[in-house]
């Protein structure tokens, strides 16, 4: 009998790709681990380097390579992209990153690639958008890190306030990975619990909430401002949506997602809860949200189906 053997591909190996081939080595997860990148001389150090660690974890193969290594890979999760400097916002990245988006599923695809493509270079749900228009791959098997970030801060920032373990919070940022993203406040939970509920027990009010999502949407500029990038966290959120898929696992993960009538929205990738399986994204998950967020939702799609008919014109 011969055992199948699940191959990644990464395609960007800087600060966050580098820290998200670490977590996946932590994990365990892959058999086999090719890494692509411009700079050739970093993908093979890296390979090296992380080699170093398989006498403590589970047995791997990772390799420096190239488009044709990709040809048999399960999933491609591209992190290749300019990162923002500090005061700028991911939108303004577009351009930049748009071109080095299309040169990389053009070859990506050309090595007859038919696996799973994750994204999370930014601006992320613009150029998960692109990735599948320049792949022409369905658009569950595309999709992007969307929110899972800004949802993984929520929950450690209302975890802080609260004493709770973060895992404990059913709490969710949707929108757009960026300045227009909301958090959907009014259908979170806590045990069962609405999350208004036992937040006000706790002697927090709206505005004390306000401030919290205010916090998580601008974190990234706090760490931006102090050490230049960010790349741990997103580096687990890419572990853990990898895990859904290659374990098959159908968690409900916030991503960047493909809109089809969900929200009233479509031809947009934005961030909401999804089901995440073996298949890529098997089902948006369309949160009931109140007016407000309805409305912050719309507003947010508005933001990036603007920016990406710019930046792709
Ligand atoms: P970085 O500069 O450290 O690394 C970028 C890498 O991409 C470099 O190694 C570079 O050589 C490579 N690259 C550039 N052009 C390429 C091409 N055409 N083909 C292959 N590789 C190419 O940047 P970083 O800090 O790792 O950030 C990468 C991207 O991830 C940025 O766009 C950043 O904004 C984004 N990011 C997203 C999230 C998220 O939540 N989605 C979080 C943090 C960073
Ligand atoms: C983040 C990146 C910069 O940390 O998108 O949110």
């Amino acid at each position: 009998m011969t055992l199948q053997r699940q191959k990644v591909a990464l395609i960007g190996d800087g600060a966050v790709g580098s820290s998200y081939a670490y977590a996946m080595m932590q994990q365990g997860l892959a058999e086999e681990f090719v890494i692509v990148d411009v700079i050739k001389e970093r993908t093979e150090g890296d390979a090296l380097d992380l080699e170093d660690a398989q006498a403590f974890t589970s047995p791997k193969h990772v390799f420096s390579g190239d488009y044709a290594d990709c040809k048999d890979a399960d999933l491609a999760v591209i992190t290749a992209g300019a990162p923002q400097k500090p005061g700028e916002t991911r939108l303004d990245l577009v351009n930049k990153n748009l071109k080095i988006m299309k040169s990389i599923i053009d070859p990506l695809v050309g090595s007859g690639f038919k696996g799973i493509i994750v994204v999370a270079a930014n601006p992320v749900d613009i150029l998960t958008y692109a990735a599948q228009k320049f792949s022409g791959f369905p658009k569950n098997r595309v999709f992007g890190s969307g929110t899972s970030l800004d949802t993984s801060r929520l929950q450690v920032a209302l975890g802080k306030k609260l004493q709770l373990s973060p895992q404990s919070i059913s709490a969710y940022i949707l929108g757009e990975h960026g300045d227009s993203e909301f958090a959907a406040y009014s259908v979170a939970q806590i045990g069962g619990r609405p999350f208004l509920d036992v937040a006000k027990e706790a002697g927090l009010s709206m505005d004390d909430l306000k401030e919290i999502e205010d916090q998580v949407r601008h974190k990234a500029y706090e760490i931006i401002n102090r050490k230049g990038a960010t790349f741990y966290g997103v580096a687990t959120c890419l572990m853990r949506i990898s895990r859904a898929i290659l374990r098959d696992e159908n968690a409900v993960l916030s991503v960047g997602a493909p809109m089809d009538g969900e929200y009233g929205l479509h031809d947009v990738y934005i961030g909401s809860p999804a089901v995440v399986n073996g298949s890529g994204i098997s089902k948006v998950v369309e949160v009931p949200l109140n007016a407000d967020e309805a409305a912050a939702m719309k507003a947010s799609a508005e933001t990036l189906q603007k920016t990406t008919a710019d930046g792709m014109a």
